[in-house]
């Protein structure tokens, strides 16, 4: 099984966003066969608009499942109505689907109105109970790190009470890795014991400190890098278990 994993495409109605989601999506259009899912991890639209989601239900059409979580950009009514065909409402968007006996445990851990995150107790045991439902490979996907990734302004929003989180995994050894974004940087490390990957930015590219440019504020822009191409992880699932992620950086 191949996973497309991208992540904070921040679409804001220019061509800019559009063009580099576009690029992805035909990248991704052009392999000699479809990736199984592609996993989007939040921040999908700008600022949460229903102009902004109707783009991007438009731009991520794909031959696969396509399978999204909130990030702390998106607003959950404007996010279900315009991406889900739910009815709009406020709660938690915590979504669960099994592609060929591989479950995909997509979680909101966003904060309304916060750019932190945190998992709620209602989405922690509505995780409890779907990774209860069986014993084949699980990805647990979400849009905030639970842990440091030495970015420090993002490490300052990262999702908190990951001891909880923890719990819940060490339940469920079938967990195969934590997908997550909203460091705009494509890293891998782990957290609880289990492989945790982040997507990079399809918008933006995050600095650590030490690069140039990598120490300025939020109110300078942010250590970010605005001409880093597009990018995306393909995770590969192999028949004995293990997880290979490639990082691909697509030309504008
Ligand atoms: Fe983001």
């Amino acid at each position: 099984m191949i996973i497309a994993h991208l992540s904070d495409l921040h679409l804001d109605g220019e061509a800019r966003a559009e063009d580099r989601v576009a690029a992805v999506l035909g990248y991704l259009g052009g392999l000699a066969e479809p990736v199984d899912a592609v996993v989007v991890t939040g921040d999908i639209a700008d600022h949460g608009t229903a102009a902004e989601y109707a783009r991007a239900a438009e731009l991520l059409k794909y031959p696969a499942p396509v399978l999204v979580c909130p990030g702390n950009h998106d607003v959950r009514a404007a996010f279900r109505a315009g991406l889900l065909d739910l009815p709009p409402s406020d709660g938690p968007i915590d979504l669960a689907q099994e592609i060929d006996g591989v479950l995909f445990a997509m979680c909101d851990s966003t904060i309304p109105g916060d750019g932190a995150g945190f998992l709620a107790d209602e989405t922690l045991a509505w995780l409890d109970g779907v990774l209860s439902g069986g014993d084949g490979p699980a990805f647990v996907a979400f849009h905030h790190p639970p842990v440091e990734v030495g970015v420090p302004l993002v490490d300052a929003i990262r999702q908190s009470g990951p001891e909880r989180l923890a719990a819940v995994l060490a339940r469920h050894p079938r967990v195969t890795a934590l997908l997550a974004g909203h460091v705009h940087t494509g890293a891998s490390t782990t957290f609880a014991g289990v492989p945790l990957r982040i997507a990079p930015g399809v918008v933006s590219g995050s600095l650590l400190p030490a690069e140039p440019g990598g120490d300025s504020a939020w109110a300078e822009g942010g250590p970010l890098e605005y001409d880093r191409p597009p990018a995306l992880l393909l995770h590969i699932l192999h028949n004995d278990g293990r997880l290979t992620s490639h990082h691909r950086t697509i030309p504008l």
